[in-house]
């Protein structure tokens, strides 16, 4: 707990890494597999969004893998974690410490494109984890989904967390171009 006033305030109480790991031992296939993608609709600092990418980069340890599959694994491992909270502060450690996670994670390895994979990894977690309001405001908070594709590519499509009411006032997102996984912008 950062202060007591922050805690009444916006009822920020950090879940201990014990309990995190605890809960998430109760669903090992969906936090090891990337393929399913986790939303923390108030991911405070990230508490669980750290540990689900930690383990998901874990398989990844696992397996053998050419430099390019491993990398696209990298990627996909970040691109389906989203975190929301209204807090700046908030939103801003836990993009942090996502990227410490990956950081830490390939400086234990001999990737020769390390350094491209984190800056791809930093633009990802930028647009998935967001300040917003998950109670009152789902509708304002824009997201965008990364889907591998062909040849390393991944398409980008904005999603809206809740979908607003399509009026007169409703102006469609605009379109976003397929980014190769190394070179996410
Ligand atoms: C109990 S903490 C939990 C944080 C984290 N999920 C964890 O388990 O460590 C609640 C979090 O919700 C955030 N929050 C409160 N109201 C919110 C809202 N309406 N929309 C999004 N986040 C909110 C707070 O800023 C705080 O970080």
């Amino acid at each position: 707990m950062r202060s007591s006033e922050r805690a009444q305030d916006l009822g920020e109480v950090f879940t201990p890494h014990s309990v995190v790991s605890s809960m998430l031992d109760m669903i090992p296939n969906a936090v090891a597999n990337s393929a399913f993608k986790v939303l923390e609709p108030a991911c405070g600092d990230g508490n669980f969004l750290v540990e689900i990418l930690g383990r998901r980069l874990e398989e990844i340890d696992a397996n053998f893998m050419s430099e390019s599959q491993f990398g696209l694994s990298v990627i996909k491992c970040v691109s389906g974690l989203y975190g929301v909270d209204i807090d700046e502060t908030n939103v801003s450690d836990c993009r942090e410490r996502l990227q410490d996670c990956l950081s830490n994670f390939l400086a234990t390895k001999t990737h020769p494109q390390s350094e491209a994979l984190l800056q791809s990894a930093q633009a990802i977690i930028r647009t998935n984890v967001v300040v917003g309001d998950t109670i009152n405001s789902p509708t304002e908070i824009v997201l965008i989904e990364y889907t591998p594709g062909e040849d390393g590519f991944f398409t980008r499509t904005h999603f809206f967390l809740e979908e607003p009411e399509r009026d007169l006032f409703f102006v469609e997102l605009p379109t976003l171009e397929p980014m190769h996984f190394l070179r996410v912008e």
